[in-house]
């Protein structure tokens, strides 16, 4: 069993950034009105806790769009493994809007990474402006893949604590087509100190299904 106990893992797989790249402008371009923030979701979203925890404007400014991947076999949005986040038909039942997670939004090189992937959800595309912050914080029982789009040069960091010790990560972030892999249970701890915005694609997966994502090769 392959184990990422407290690293950052290079999959074996790349993506082509270009394609990927203009995925992303097509958002921009086409869908601006679903891009989430976190005005928008603390209301909507179970966030209580980051809520609480994330005090500043600085920790509040990630924003993306949101896709949800996963189906039933009648095609219907299924339950997703992490509670925290309600998929459409729970929206449905609560009587919340559904401007968040989107199953349209799923397109092109993404869909066809995630059709490879099926034990991967969550899937977001992350927007973290100049001089975001996201508080060290873990993912639970979730492995967490990062896939860089636009990384600033300079002024990036991304530390894990392990053991006790915080382990600077921040050089194995490269916008080149790398897809990379996280472990979600480490804290972990991240900022951008550049004057861009940094955008990446992240998703979710359980802990123990990290042979389906090891397995996968290829440029997507
Ligand atoms: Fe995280």
């Amino acid at each position: 069993m392959t184990s990422i106990d407290g690293k950052i893992i290079q999959l074996p797989f790349r993506v082509d950034l270009e394609s990927w790249r203009s995925y992303y402008h097509h958002l921009c371009d086409e869908y601006p009105d679903a891009k989430w923030t976190w005005d928008k979701g603390v209301e909507e979203l179970d966030v209580r806790e980051a809520v609480v925890k994330c005090t500043n404007t600085q920790e509040r400014s990630m924003r993306g769009w949101m896709l949800q991947t996963n189906r039933t076999d009648d095609g219907e949005p299924s339950v997703m493994a992490n509670s925290n986040v309600r998929p459409k038909q729970k929206y449905i039942e609560l009587g919340l809007p559904l401007w968040s997670w989107r199953i349209d939004l799923p397109l092109g090189p993404v869909e066809r990474l995630a059709e490879s992937v099926p034990s991967v959800y969550r899937w977001t595309v992350y927007e973290m402006p100049a001089n975001g912050i996201t508080p060290t914080h873990i993912d639970d029982d979730e492995n967490v893949l990062l896939i860089p789009l636009y990384w600033p040069e300079k002024g990036q960091e991304f530390l894990l604590e392990v053991d006790g010790e915080w382990q600077d990560w921040s050089d194995v972030f490269r916008a080149d087509g790398r897809a990379l892999l996280l472990d979600g249970h480490t804290p972990h701890w991240s900022c951008n100190r550049s004057n861009q915005t940094r955008v990446n694609i992240m998703a979710r997966m359980p802990r123990t299904d990290l042979e389906q994502i090891c397995s996968v090769k290829g440029v997507f």
